[in-house]
This record gives C-alpha cells, sequence and structure tokens, in this order.
C-alpha cells in the first residue's frame, strides 16, 4: 500500500526499505551511532523525550512511524488510531539538543509502507496470517498479554524488522508499555540481534501530564472532556497500592486498596454518565511477568523488582499504566 504524497519537511524521509538501508550503510561507513526510536506516530512528549534521549546518546537519531496492524486485533482500532504525520513531522522538526558544541536535530524519519513491513501480506486474524511472525514465548500472555493475546506477537515482529533494517546502536522505548520494552529486550537477546544489544534497549520513564498525572499516550486523544477529567483514575489507583506495598502490606491488600479506589472513582463517573471500566490491577515480577503470591510483600533492598500494572476503560478507550516497585 502506498503511503501517499509526504508532507514537507526539513528532516529527510525514508519511505522506502532500500532508502533507509542506503542511509544507514552511510552513518556505518561514518562511524556514526545511530539512535532509533520507533513509534506509530500522533507523537506527544512522551515520545518527544525519547527523541531527545536519542539525540542525547547518538551521533545521529531516527525515527520510525507505522502503525502496524499485526497488533491490533481485528476488533481494535486500527481503523481510528490517530495518524497526524504532518504535526508529527512539525514536532520532531522543534527537537534539539546541544551535546559539546554539536547541535543535533532528528536526522531521518523512517516511513515505510505496509507491503514493505509485509511482503507476504498482512492480516489481523491470527488464523489467517501467512508468513514470519515472531512470538516471545512464555512473556506473552500475562499483564498486557492476558486483555491482547495477539499483540505482543504483533510488537515482536515488526520491532524485529525494525531493528533488522535500522540496525540501531540504541533503540528507545517509553516505560509506560513496560511488558512491551522488556519482552523486546529479552526478544534482542533470544535472538542474538547485533543491533541493538539487549543492554542498549534503553526504557525511558513514562511522561505524565503535570496537572493530574495521568500518562501521556496517543490514544488519549480519543478521550472526550468529561472521559478525560476522570482518567487519571489508573494513575491514582496504582498509587493507592504502591503506598500499601511500600508500608509493608502484602499484594493482596495493597491491590484491594487499588481496586476499592477505582470502585469510587468509577461509582461517581456513572453518576456523572461517564463509562469507566477497571480491566485489572495486578503486580508481576519484572524478570519473569509471572504473577506474584498473595502474601508477597515487599523485599528489603536487592529482592527482584515487581511491576504493578492495570488497564481501564473509559468509555471506549482503554487506558494502561504502570509503576516500578523497587
Ligand atoms: O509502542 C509503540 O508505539 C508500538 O508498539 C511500537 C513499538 C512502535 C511497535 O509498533
Amino acid at each position: 500500500m502506498s503511503i501517499g504524497t509526504l508532507p514537507e519537511s526539513p528532516i529527510p524521509m525514508l519511505s522506502s526499505i532500500s532508502a533507509c538501508r542506503a542511509w544507514r550503510q552511510d552513518a556505518f561507513d561514518q562511524k556514526k551511532t545511530v539512535g532509533l526510536v520507533p513509534t506509530m506516530g500522533a507523537l506527544h512528549d512522551g515520545h518527544l523525550s525519547l527523541v531527545r534521549r536519542s539525540l542525547h546518546e547518538n551521533d545521529l537519531t531516527v525515527v520510525s512511524i507505522f502503525v502496524n496492524p499485526a497488533q491490533f486485533a481485528p476488533h481494535e482500532d486500527l481503523g481510528t488510531y490517530p495518524r497526524t504525520l504532518p504535526g508529527d513531522l512539525e514536532q520532531l522538526t522543534r527537537q534539539q539538543v546541544t551535546v559539546s558544541h554539536d547541535v543535533r536535530t532528528p536526522s531521518a524519519v523512517f516511513l515505510p509502507g505496509i507491503q514493505d513491513m509485509y511482503p507476504s501480506g498482512i492480516h489481523q486474524d491470527v488464523a489467517l496470517q501467512k508468513g514470519t511472525f515472531v512470538e516471545v514465548k512464555g512473556y506473552s500472555h500475562q499483564m498486557e498479554g492476558a486483555s491482547r493475546p495477539h499483540f505482543f506477537r504483533g510488537v515482536a515482529t515488526i520491532v524485529t524488522k525494525l531493528f533488522n533494517v535500522v540496525q540501531p546502536t540504541n533503540a528507545y522505548f517509553g516505560q509506560k508499555d513496560i511488558q512491551q520494552a522488556l519482552l523486546l529486550r529479552r526478544m534482542c537477546r533470544d535472538l542474538l540481534l547485533p543491533h541493538p544489544d539487549p543492554d542498549h534497549l534503553h526504557i525511558i520513564p513514562t511522561k505524565r501530564d503535570p496537572l493530574d498525572g495521568l500518562a501521556l499516550s496517543s490514544r488519549n486523544a480519543y478521550l472526550s472532556a468529561e472521559e478525560r477529567s476522570v482518567a487519571n483514575t489508573l494513575y491514582k489507583a496504582l498509587q493507592a497500592a504502591e503506598s500499601e506495598w511500600t508500608a509493608g502490606k502484602a499484594k493482596d491488600a495493597s491491590i484491594r486498596a487499588a481496586e476499592d479506589l477505582a470502585a469510587g472513582a468509577v461509582k461517581e463517573a456513572v453518576v456523572r454518565g461517564i463509562e469507566m471500566r477497571l480491566d485489572y490491577i495486578e503486580m508481576n515480577n519484572a524478570n519473569t511477568f509471572e504473577v506474584l503470591d498473595g502474601q508477597s510483600q515487599r523485599q528489603p533492598v536487592g529482592g527482584e523488582p515487581v511491576v504493578l500494572s492495570g488497564a481501564v476503560w473509559v468509555g471506549k478507550t482503554r487506558l494502561i499504566d504502570n509503576i516500578v516497585l523497587g
């Protein structure tokens, strides 16, 4: 499928695999480090914080924009996912950092078409798919994977392809999608990918609305003003669980505190005519993704990190968030 006429931008746009490979080869020849920020567009300050981090740490930075059909189930929002390329390019143009007198701006935007990325074609229904896909077994069915069983297969597949084309020295992902980032690090290790080294896959803290703590997300654009006013419920619930956990309460009691807070907020929202429903809140071992036993408690320093994560439906929008404990 053609990606149509591209908007004007001072940043070079690489709209084919061959253009991107040639660009990367030049960077190899010049011994330049390359940072990759993979995105699906609809950029917000969370994405831009990854871009700025990459600008700081690499000679060159490439941002990929590709809405990946394989990570949406047939009933999900592929059709309505925000596509805002002109605005994305404008925001990227404004990103600039100075590193020892070297003024750095994004070096290129990689904009592949669907056929480029899926030469065997792509069907959103996994049962009908043909071709090669990447599955990170044992790490894709918990947490987000329990609600979206197709999701990580789609992500692992597209990110493998992006890594194969761009061969980044460093790659940058947001903590908001913590399971995605940890799973991709494992994937780099398992597939012995030369680029990036698993230790060069960086996870950057979640950017939040400074007023109410809502995690920035492209899907926040779906929220009406009323829905937006309650959308930070999940974060507040996670914070409630975090403070119980930090105070020494067991997992079950900590999660109950979060669920109680969310239940109160849902009741108030319903009175105001806003649909809201908690999907899940869970605590998982950050290394194995296994669900913590209900009686587990915070370990003294040196214990394994825990991911406290959850999802909430606000109207027709599903929002996710997490806090890393320890
Ligand atoms: O986090 C995202 O935006 C996407 O899952 C990613 C990593 C760009 C793959 O499509």
